[in-house]
């Protein structure tokens, strides 16, 4: 687990040395206890000299002259607060750690006026700061290494106890999210399926109990689709089952499920070389479901929770599946695999209809960087979510829209599902030109029976996305944070 930076919270201590970071408002409020800490002569200069209206996320800075017993002042706008998320709440923590980029020492002040923060606020803020400074360059030992400075920050809060409650709360789901991208950066020579199942299994730690099955495992029950991917790699298929058991004993489980290819070269149906190396990230659906497990488990959430990954690598080798092979998943419908790099849906298939038949969920949720063609749909902003149940879709959008993983409702509907028809076979892994997020959608239905389900696909969120104010990472993490208050906000208590 990467290091914190909070070094501690305290209620009034006066800054020591380093930055001071206060918040100022749309209206240039600043908490009395700010002003008091940072000089109010020092803040009007600063205010009068930039011309800073508190703007949101915004910050202006200066360097003390030398009477103050901190070295700079930072004035960090929060805008029109009225009406921040939980999301907001986050970007504010994540521009407060960027504001201090240079600092190795910062006191922050987590006080507005005429706002109380709440445990929840301050919990937001905090894994914002955390999110933020995450940084993937373990293998950056030359000149390109920038000089990894330790920043300490302390937070000072009118109420400490809160905030350090906050804080614990903030380290257990940042953490989560941090580990999750340290899995999708990390690079396949790297992670392959094992290397996977073995990150899982330390997972252990946090109290889930941890399934591997091996490729013999699978055979026997029949995961040909999953195992078809495979075939072209020296990497063996791997399925790996979390259980957190936080709920009675008699509540039927919520399952979620990933998609876990740890590189996508496309097998026989190989894709071109432009941009093939973000294929290491395939797997972001699994480690989404890893991740959020965690962030379960740490917090020990008051509910019974599956996750369930399908490892495997796709390459082309003269082992490998073959366009126009036919095989015959899990659930004994047969699918024509008209192109060996639909293989996420061949995984999620067999990984689907395993998890329903085997553990009877209340529903399921998968994750998937499934197609380029969300893409083209919703961009990079917007995850495709998918549904056969309205009040869950409901819910994924609410949770989407607090936690800033954003979803859009993709259709589904039996008018396409004659599309997805084989002549020869139950089914085709691939369509022609058209809607091909939905064709993937509708063919992984055919896998879910009538249990509610939903499938969001990722491909466009959980890698490469447009940087915010808590994510400078290329893997975001996404799925995290939007599972975990799934959980918490619609089925706990
Ligand atoms: N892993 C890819 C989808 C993807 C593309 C994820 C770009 C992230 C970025 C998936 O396995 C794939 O290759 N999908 C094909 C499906 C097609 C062959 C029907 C695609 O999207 O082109
Ligand atoms: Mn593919
Ligand atoms: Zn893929």
């Amino acid at each position: 687990m990467p290091e914190s930076i909070i070094a501690g919270i305290s209620s009034c201590s006066q800054p020591e040395k380093g930055t001071l970071v206060i918040l100022t408002d749309a209206s240039g409020q600043i908490a009395a206890s700010a002003v008091e800490t940072a000089g109010k002569d020092l803040i009007e200069r600063l205010v009068t000299a930039g011309a800073f209206k508190g703007e949101q996320f915004r910050h202006i800075e200066t360097y003390t002259v030398g009477n103050e017993s901190f070295d700079r002042l930072v004035l960090l706008g929060t805008g029109d607060h009225e009406n921040f998320g939980h999301d907001d709440w986050i970007k504010l923590g994540g521009a407060c750690r960027g504001a201090i980029a240079h600092a190795a020492h910062a006191t922050v002040i987590m006080s507005m006026e005429g706002r109380d923060l709440s445990e929840n606020d301050m919990a937001d803020f905090i894994c914002g700061l955390e999110l933020r400074h995450y940084r993937f360059d373990k293998y950056m030992k030359g000149k390109n290494c920038q000089e990894k400075h330790d920043l300490k920050i302390v937070l000072q809060a009118e109420n400490v106890s809160e905030a350090q409650k906050a804080f614990e709360r903030a380290q257990k789901l940042a953490g989560a999210v941090n580990w999750t991208r340290d899995l999708v950066n990390e690079p396949a020579n790297i992670l392959g399926t094992e290397e996977f199942t073995a990150r899982i299994e330390t997972l252990t730690a946090f109290g889930i109990k941890v399934d591997i099955l091996d490729e013999k495992e699978l055979e026997k029950s029949g995961l040909a689709a999953l195992l078809g991917v495979a075939r072209g790699s020296r990497r063996p298929a791997r399925l790996a089952i979390m259980h957190w058991n936080g709920g009675e004993a008699e509540d039927r489980p919520l399952a979620f499920i990933g998609k876990g290819v740890v590189f996508d070269a496309g097998g026989i149906s190989l894709k071109p070389a432009a941009s093939m190396e973000e294929m290491k990230g395939d797997m972001g659906g699994a480690a989404a479901v890893a991740g959020a497990m965690r962030a379960l488990a740490a917090r020990k959430a008051r509910a019974n929770v599956i996750g369930v990954v399908g490892l495997v690598e796709n390459m082309p080798d003269g082992n490998a599946m073959r366009p126009g092979d036919i095989i015959t998943s899990m659930s004994g419908q047969s699918i024509e695999v008209v192109n060996t790099d639909a293989e996420g849906r061949l995984v999620l298939a067999d990984a689907l209809w395993f998890t329903r038949e085997k553990f009877k969920p209340q529903l399921m949720i998968d994750l998937a960087t499934l197609t380029g063609a969300i893409m083209v749909a919703l961009g990079q902003q917007y995850a495709g979510l998918f549904s056969n149940d309205d009040t869950l879709a409901d819910n994924l959008c609410t949770v989407g829209i607090h936690s800033g993983e954003r979803l859009w409702r993709m259709p589904l509907d039996k008018e396409y599902d004659r599309i997805v028809d084989s002549r020869v076979a139950d089914m085709r892994n691939s369509t022609g030109r058209h809607a091909g997020s939905v064709m993937a959608a509708q063919f992984l239905q055919r896998f879910v029976g009538d249990t509610p389900w939903a499938h969001l696909d990722i491909a466009g969120t959980a890698m490469g996305a447009p940087k915010n104010e808590y994510n400078e990472s290329w893997a975001s993490g996404f799925g995290v944070r939007l599972l975990d208050r799934l959980v918490a906000d619609c089925y706990e208590g």
